[in-house]
């Protein structure tokens, strides 16, 4: 269903950052990107921490200027200033200098939107030792492993997080060196307020090259473990660059972006980009909940609103009354990410919030946005938008498998015009993943031709914007989470009575899909009502707010002749959908789910 164009006005266009898409895509270029931001005093190289924070601290004007507003959950509003903000990093900075911390070694944060986690984000990344932040919500397991991966020497967290994620693997995490836990000393771990306390106020940020480590933001593929995507402090230029283009993001906004720390939008958008263009943003302690995100943004006079789908979802599903009730008219933009934005939800928006919103499509590897709707452009519902200026997309033609073809001489087809193919991005741009940890092989995998390959498939229409079509893989998205079906699949089968387990998403109207799991159980195990509610009880404890909803019990699991469980197929069967291409079933008659 097409729900047209929706206009913007001259007066929109004129007042946007980018009022002429064109003109700003002809003239862009990065090197004059870098120039917007001033590098370290001396010429000594290019900091994130300088560019978002100490740049504005040092300038009389700015000192002084909200940079967080935090939420707290009893209703209380506790402000930090650039200047502030400055010094307190600069002692966790100090701080980890005393702890033995060096360049390049890995702080990993477990804390929600709360004034720590831009300390310890900001003095990290002043230490030069590389930033990786979990999401809060995760498990026991999902952080084990992350921790692990990461080879993580710092993990800052709170005590309830403590208590509830960190303790039962203390003991599994023989490299983690310190465990800082917000607050004044208690039992668990050592006091980061106790630490930043005895910790000095100056701090002079050493020699930082921009291709040097800065972030490490953990993704899920198909197989294996999650991939440590690493991003350098050069990432900066594209956070800068996307948050005026594509956020229209200025000094005097108040900026709301709703994602959790842990995922890469939290980070590239949540802490970085705003403050590096010198805005206020808001931290909201609490969790999701319809009427408080409305005063949220009433009563904080949110100017730019940078969301998620399924979130806006929740909006239209409870009705445009608990709109009326709220004064939105200092709300200037709104833009969301992570999974396709309903043409439906984009109107209802104009309609009900009186701003439309704008989709944008990145993902952690690209480490900034992509390809947007614009502020000063008119929007066409349902689609992802055009590629900001300085980035090339592609089309590539697809193999059966649905990824790019690579010819042995290396090379790809690129598709002109009006187009279905792998999305694609001209390699080297600033913000763009440097390694997976560990990995080079899957790194280079990405790579074809000067082409870094997404996994996305796309359509672009005959005037150049693109439309999400799917993913290549069968990584699952709920709620804007990317969720692996391997690290779930691996979880199921630590459980006693589970023999072997696969994990898809299904379809789902608030979520976009939500995780399901269908499980073989072993020899004198039986099927049970008691024995899917301790299955679900077990994986929510291991995994957290990524565990499946739901587990459906099955005699047999569909496998490829070479042993791997054929998810797509029980997606299909899920779903009713074609069953497509089955040459490479190993056993045809698996799986008549037999569940109770
Ligand atoms: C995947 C990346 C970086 C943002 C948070 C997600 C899906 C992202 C859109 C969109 C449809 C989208 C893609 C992408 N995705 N944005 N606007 N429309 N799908 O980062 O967790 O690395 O996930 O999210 O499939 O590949 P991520």
């Amino acid at each position: 269903m097409s729900y047209g164009t929706i206009g913007k006005p001259d007066h929109v266009r004129r007042a946007a950052i980018m009022g002429d898409y064109g003109r700003a895509r002809r003239e862009f270029s990065w090197t004059h990107a870098r120039l917007e931001l001033s590098g370290l005093p001396g010429g000594t190289g290019l900091n994130i921490a300088h560019e978002a924070v100490d740049r504005h601290a040092a300038h009389p004007a700015r000192r002084g200027r909200t940079a967080v507003r935090f939420l707290d959950r009893d209703g209380t509003v506790h402000e930090l200033t650039y200047g502030e903000l400055a010094r307190r990093s600069n002692r966790f900075a100090n701080a980890l200098g005393t702890l033995g911390v060096r360049p390049g070694e890995r702080v990993f944060t477990l804390l929600g939107a709360r004034p720590e986690l831009y300390v310890v984000a900001f003095g990290t990344l002043k230490a030069r030792a590389v930033l990786a932040p979990l999401f809060s919500a995760f498990g026991p397991e999902p952080v084990r492993c992350r921790l692990e991966l990461g080879e993580a020497a710092v993990l800052v967290t709170t005590p309830a997080l403590y208590r509830r994620t960190v303790a039962p693997i203390r003991d599994a995490l023989p490299r983690l060196r310190h465990v800082l836990v917000v607050g004044p000393p208690g039992e668990d771990g050592c006091s980061l307020d106790a630490l930043l306390d005895a910790a000095g106020p100056e701090y002079r940020i050493g020699p930082t090259d921009p291709q040097d480590p800065a972030l490490l933001h953990f993704t899920s593929g198909t197989t294996g473990t999650p991939k440590g995507a690493v991003h350098v402090h050069e990432a900066v230029v594209a956070h800068h660059a996307t948050a005026r283009a594509a956020l229209d993001l200025r000094p005097d906004d108040v900026y709301w972006c709703t994602a959790d720390p842990g995922w890469v939008t939290g980070t590239s958008y949540g802490i970085v980009a705003p403050l590096v263009v010198g805005a206020t943003l808001v931290a909201d302690a609490r969790e999701f909940d319809v009427r408080r995100w409305y005063r949220v943004l009433d009563e904080q006079r949110v100017t730019v609103w940078y969301t998620a789908p399924t979130a806006l979802r929740m909006f239209m599903a409870a009705g445009p009354e608990e709109a009326r009730r709220h004064d939105l008219s200092a709300l200037r933009l709104i833009a969301s990410v992570g999974e396709p934005l309903n043409g439906e939800v984009v109107v209802w928006a104009d309609a009900v919030l009186g701003r439309p919103v704008h989709d944008t499509w990145w993902q952690t590897e690209t480490g900034a946005i992509m390809i947007a709707n614009f502020a000063g452009s008119d929007i066409r519902p349902g689609s992802m938008g055009r590629p900001v200026p300085g980035i090339g997309a592609g089309l590539l033609e697809q193999g059966p498998d649905g990824r790019a073809v690579v010819a042995p001489d290396g090379r790809v087809k690129v598709l002109h015009g009006e187009a279905e193919g792998e999305l694609a991005l001209r390699a080297g741009w600033p913000s763009m993943f440097r390694g997976y940890l560990d990995a080079p092989e899957r790194y280079a995998e990405c790579f074809a031709d000067g082409w870094y390959l997404t996994g996305d498939i796309a359509r672009r229409d005959r005037d150049g914007w693109y439309w999400f079509v799917g993913r290549a893989d069968d990584v699952i998205k709920s709620a804007g989470h990317l969720i692996g079906p391997f690290e779930v699949e691996s979880t199921l089968m630590r459980h006693p009575a589970v023999a072997e387990a696969g994990v898809i998403g299904v379809p789902d109207p608030a979520a976009g899909e939500i995780v399901k799991a269908f499980v073989t159980l072993r020899a004198g195990a039986e099927p049970s009502v008691e024995l899917r509610r301790e299955l679900l009880a077990f994986v929510r404890r291991e995994l957290g707010a990524v565990a499946p909803k739901s587990v459906e019990f099955a005699p047999a699991l569909p496998h490829t002749r070479s042993g791997k469980v054929m998810r797509r197929l029980l997606r299909a069967r899920e779903l009713g959908l074609p069953e497509g291409d089955l040459s490479t079933l190993e056993n045809a008659a698996a799986l008549t789910a037999g569940s109770p």
